[in-house]
């Protein structure tokens, strides 16, 4: 009898039986290690690696990808940063102070001694969205004093209620280079070294004085409180004064600065900036200023004007 041969299934052209996808482990994922050096299992989420579902497995192999990649771009930076400075060293370029350096740039030791307050006694007029971008403006005020080589003197005045309360988000905000006071300006300091800044005035401050303090009105409200702060300086009888804008550019409309922009210009010329400088280095260029004596045509209907800028700083401030 005519033996019967035994066929592999390949052999009689079957495709071998399907394999089962391997959802862990693809035929280019790495083996990944389940002990440690200590020879401990390793744990995700508090999980052994061994016992991981494929979704926590997934999850576990996405977030390892993800710390390798920050490692690789964390190598990059610092590549790129020890390149910039080797060629700013070269072309005798200042890339200005060290993290070394600004650690010990704080307001106590700063040669900077002009006063900022930001005035926070208008809580009640914001809603809550308001006051949030009110916060989110003095976090960009903050971060850009300690930036600086030479901070000025900042505080927060009638911090107290729904400002604090929105402050409170911020963890630890309480150890910032920044004074924190409950009571207003005016039982802080003198009078005479009060102006409040306000672009109603008439008064137009071309220098800054070291012994001052000028006030920062702590409002985000479109406007629709015009006035408020140069009425509040008026009936206070404190100086007031607007910061000279017009004096280098004509503006389409009105000229009023958000919280952060008003102290990031004053800050750039407490460092030895010109207010031009200061200005075009603050201001976002979409509000095509001209400068004063250009004879460029102004167009009075062009919404994009700086009037438009409160509203779009603060969405800037709100995705940062
Ligand atoms: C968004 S504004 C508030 C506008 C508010 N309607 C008012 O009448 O003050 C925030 C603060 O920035 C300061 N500020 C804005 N533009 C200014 C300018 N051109 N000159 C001086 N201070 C200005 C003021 O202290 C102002 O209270």
């Amino acid at each position: 009898m005519e033996e019967i041969k035994q066929l592999n299934d390949d052999e009689v052209g079957l495709e071998p039986p399907c394999k089962k996808p391997n959802l862990d482990q693809t035929e280019e994922e790495e083996v990944l290690p389940t002990i440690d050096a200590d020879g401990k299992p390793i744990l995700f989420n508090g999980v052994e690696i061994t016992k991981l579902t494929k979704t926590q497995m997934k999850k576990y192999r996405k977030m390892l990808k993800w710390e390798a990649s920050k490692k690789e771009k964390r190598v990059k930076e610092r590549l790129k940063m020890k390149n910039k400075k080797v060629e700013a060293k070269k072309n005798n370029i200042d890339l200005g102070p060290s993290r070394k350096q600004l650690k010990k740039a704080t307001m106590a030791n700063s040669s900077c001694k002009i006063g900022i307050a930001i005035d926070l006694s208008f809580d009640d007029l914001m809603i809550p969205k308001d006051l949030g971008k009110v916060i989110k403006q003095i976090l960009r005020v903050y971060t850009e004093n300690r930036r600086s080589s030479a901070p000025m003197q900042l505080h927060l005045t009638s911090f107290t209620g729904k400002s604090r309360e929105e402050m409170s988000k911020h963890n630890g905000y309480e150890h910032w280079d920044m004074n924190f006071h409950e009571e207003s300006y005016s039982s802080l300091f003198p009078k005479e070294k009060l102006v409040y800044l306000t672009s109603e005035s008439d008064n137009i401050i071309n220098e800054l004085e070291e012994d001052k303090i000028y006030i920062i009105g702590g409002l985000v409200d479109h406007n629709s409180h015009k006035g408020i702060c140069f009425n509040k300086a008026v009936k206070e009888g404190i100086s007031h004064g607007q910061l000279p804008i017009g004096e280098y550019f004509t503006l389409k409309t009105r000229k009023v600065f958000t919280i952060n922009q008003v102290f990031e210009i004053l800050l750039r010329v407490s460092e030895g900036k010109t207010y031009k400088e200061a200005f075009e280095s603050t201001l976002p260029k979409r509000n095509n200023m001209q400068p004063t004596n250009s004879d460029a045509n102004v167009d009075q209907n062009d919404p994009n004007s700086i009037e438009k800028i409160e509203e779009s700083e603060c969405a800037n401030n709100d995705s940062s």
